[in-house]
């Protein structure tokens, strides 16, 4: 049967609208950017990466990142740790904070996680990773899954046989990230491998790495993929989600890039206070700037400024007729 990116689908019981999903980034996936990324289509948005041990130790600034608002569901909480009974706590604090899918990372590849046993350095562990998952799945009621890369060394394919034994374990979907951990974001994603495990397990997988267009996501599906998960190319590009979507090329004037930033800004300081949005912010002016034909200084200018609304007045300078969308933006925001 062939799939649809506009079709609604499944993970358990919980229902996702489209076969588009939104990658975890730490560092960028906070709320705002989760709720823009529904409003631009994504089915299923993921948070970042949360740490068990943190939420175990009662971090505050950690179980903020557990935090859900409306706009965001369907919405996959992801938790990384090493052990069964803390990510199962873990587990069932995302659920309390309104998760709809608890997810389990597999995948991190920086060497501060993986050295506390986790992310990717579990890819080594299937024993341990199965009995993380089965405590997860018994932990909480919402369905749980696991985010993975193929292995530690390029060429590895431990995925392939690991991936049945987390179905086994109870993941009810797997979302692959066909890249070693020792490849961290370099060379490409071999989707050969999201082919072979589909056709493996019975539950949805989902594919991640180097998707970037409409053709390449279906190609995905074609090819077994339950959905796709996109992650870098949409970093202040929400307009490329619905292009992957509708198949139909979208290129934003200047006043909606403008009035897409500027809302997310204010989004984002609400969320994280203008101290730390701040410096949040620094890295998305220039994604943002790449469309819209902004003068060459603006995102030199708009990094440098002292305040969120020194930036939000140079931006409405060079674009004026962002304001009525702005307008429309936050009271859109507000319903
Ligand atoms: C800045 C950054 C942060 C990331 N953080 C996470 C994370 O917290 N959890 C996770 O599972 N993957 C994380 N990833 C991996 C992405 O979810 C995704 O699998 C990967 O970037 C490949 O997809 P892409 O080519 O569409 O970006 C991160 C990637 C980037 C670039």
């Amino acid at each position: 049967m062939e799939l649809d990116l506009r079709q609604s689908w499944k993970i358990g019981a919980v229902e996702i609208p489209s076969r588009l999903a939104l990658a975890p980034m730490a560092g960028v996936s906070v709320q705002a950017y989760r709720r823009q990324a529904r409003r631009f289509g994504a089915g299923l948005v993921w948070s970042e990466m949360v740490s068990a041990a943190g939420l175990e130790h009662g971090s505050r600034r950690t179980r903020d990142y557990l935090r859900v608002g409306s706009g965001e569901h369907p919405i996959a909480l992801q938790i990384f740790g090493s052990e069964p009974a803390q990510a199962a706590e873990a587990a069932r604090m995302a659920e309390a904070a309104g998760a709809d899918v608890v997810d389990l990372n597999l995948g991190c590849p920086v060497r501060k996680v993986m050295k506390s046993g986790a992310g990717s350095a579990l890819l080594e562990q299937p024993e341990l990773a199965c009995r993380i998952v089965e405590a997860m799945a018994t932990a909480v009621s919402t369905p749980v899954t696991v985010k993975l890369r193929s292995g530690i060394e390029p060429g590895s394919r431990a995925c392939i046989e690991l991936g049945p034994q987390l179905a086994s374990a109870g993941a009810q979907a797997l979302v692959l990230h066909p890249r070693a951990q020792r490849q961290m974001y370099g060379g490409s994603a071999d989707h050969s491998l999201t082919a072979e495990l589909a056709a493996l397990v019975e539950i949805p997988v989902i594919a991640s790495g180097d998707i970037r267009s409409g053709e390449q996501a279906r190609a995905l599906l074609d090819a077994g993929a339950a959905a796709v998960m996109v992650g870098r190319a949409a970093q202040g590009n929400p307009w490329l989600l619905s292009e992957i979507l509708s198949g139909e090329e979208q290129e934003p004037s200047q006043a909606e890039v403008a009035a897409e930033l500027v809302q997310f800004m204010r989004e984002v300081a609400r969320e994280l206070g203008e101290k730390r949005a701040q410096s949040f912010l620094k890295k998305f002016y220039g994604w943002y700037l790449r469309r819209g034909r902004f003068p060459r200084q603006l995102r030199r200018e708009l990094v440098e400024v002292l305040t969120l609304s020194s930036a939000e007045k140079l931006l409405l300078e060079a674009a004026p007729d962002a304001e009525p969308l702005i307008t429309e933006l936050e009271a859109s925001a507000a319903r």
